[in-house]
């Protein structure tokens, strides 16, 4: 158990500075701020936390991180990521002093780096879009970092990023289609996975088969892709014999238009995003 209290915030207003400061430590800010721990990138002691909610400091303060009040965690951080919630930024961000030098990240959908520059009245910001599979530090995460970033700041969030995963720099023109294919497309393969074991079930396997039967095709499908050298349509076609079982199956996604239906998913996410970074304009 720690030793104090998460809420006396030990450190907040010490004049502390920290190679991190995160504002918000949420699902995502907790497991990047674990991955770096974990992969030794950064101590615990060199990462000042602040959030809402007491439950998440209790999180934050379990883990080693100082703490800090939100204002103060602005303004104590080298680098400074932004993990709160989007649509809460507007109202807390002329509440921050933040230092214009500071390397700002955000993981926030929807607000641009012009955007966020101008609010916290800094001269960098980073984006990054990683996914939910950060937790298990297998995560894809696209980073956009324009070029008159200092080299610095540039090579700390390309490894407080790798530390959960890869990381694909990107522009950030692209960064809405980042979040409606890697970012929002964990929940099309988990709803095609769910739907693979109603199916199962509905076939006559017992429930615990059609789950574990669902899951290791995707885990299957996984390890020969990430090997690098299984083409997926290749794969498809090994297993796809004419007339045979699984061309029965793929003729009724066809007729579903199963494709195009994803191609107008991703379309509508992507869309849904440009929306959200219009409304902070
Ligand atoms: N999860 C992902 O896979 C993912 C991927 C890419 C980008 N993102 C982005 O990452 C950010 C965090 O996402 P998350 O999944 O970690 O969400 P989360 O678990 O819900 O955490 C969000 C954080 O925002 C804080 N927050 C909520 N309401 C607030 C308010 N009114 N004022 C200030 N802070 C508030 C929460 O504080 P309390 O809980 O303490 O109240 C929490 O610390 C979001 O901007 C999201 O767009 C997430």
């Amino acid at each position: 158990m720690p030793s104090s209290s998460p809420h006396e915030h030990p450190s907040s207003n010490d004049g502390a500075q920290y190679t991190l400061a995160v504002l918000g430590f949420g699902k995502l800010a907790s497991a990047i701020v674990r991955g770096c721990i974990s992969t030794g990138f950064l101590k615990a002691n060199e990462i000042v936390v602040w959030a809402q909610s007491d439950a998440r400091m209790s999180q934050a303060h379990a883990l080693g991180l100082k703490m800090a009040d939100m204002k103060t965690c602005a303004q104590s951080g080298t680098a400074l990521l932004l993990s709160i919630k989007p649509q809460f930024f507007g109202e807390i961000a002329p509440q921050l002093s933040v230092p214009a030098n500071t390397n700002v990240i955000s993981v926030m959908a929807g607000w641009t780096s012009e955007q966020i520059a101008t609010r916290l009245k800094v001269k960098h910001v980073i984006r990054a879009m990683p996914n939910v599979a950060a937790e298990v530090q297998a995560a894809v995460t696209a980073l956009s970092i324009s070029k008159d970033c200092p080299a610095t700041a540039r090579e700390f969030a390309m490894k407080l990023f790798a530390s959960v995963g890869r990381v694909e720099p990107l522009h950030e023109s692209h960064l809405d289609a980042v979040t409606a294919i890697s970012g929002s497309g964990i929940a099309y393969l988990c709803l095609f996975i769910e739907a693979l074991e109603r199916a199962a079930i509905q076939l006559g396997l017992p429930n615990d088969v059609a789950k574990k039967l669902s899951l290791e095709v995707l885990q299957g499908v996984a390890k020969s892709a990430s090997t690098g050298k299984v083409d997926l349509s290749a794969l498809r076609a090994s297993v796809t014999s004419p007339n045979g079982t699984t061309a029965a199956a793929l003729a009724v996604l066809d007729a579903g238009k199963f494709s195009q239906l994803i191609t107008r998913a991703a379309q509508a996410a992507k869309d849904r995003a440009a929306q959200l970074g219009q409304a902070n304009t």
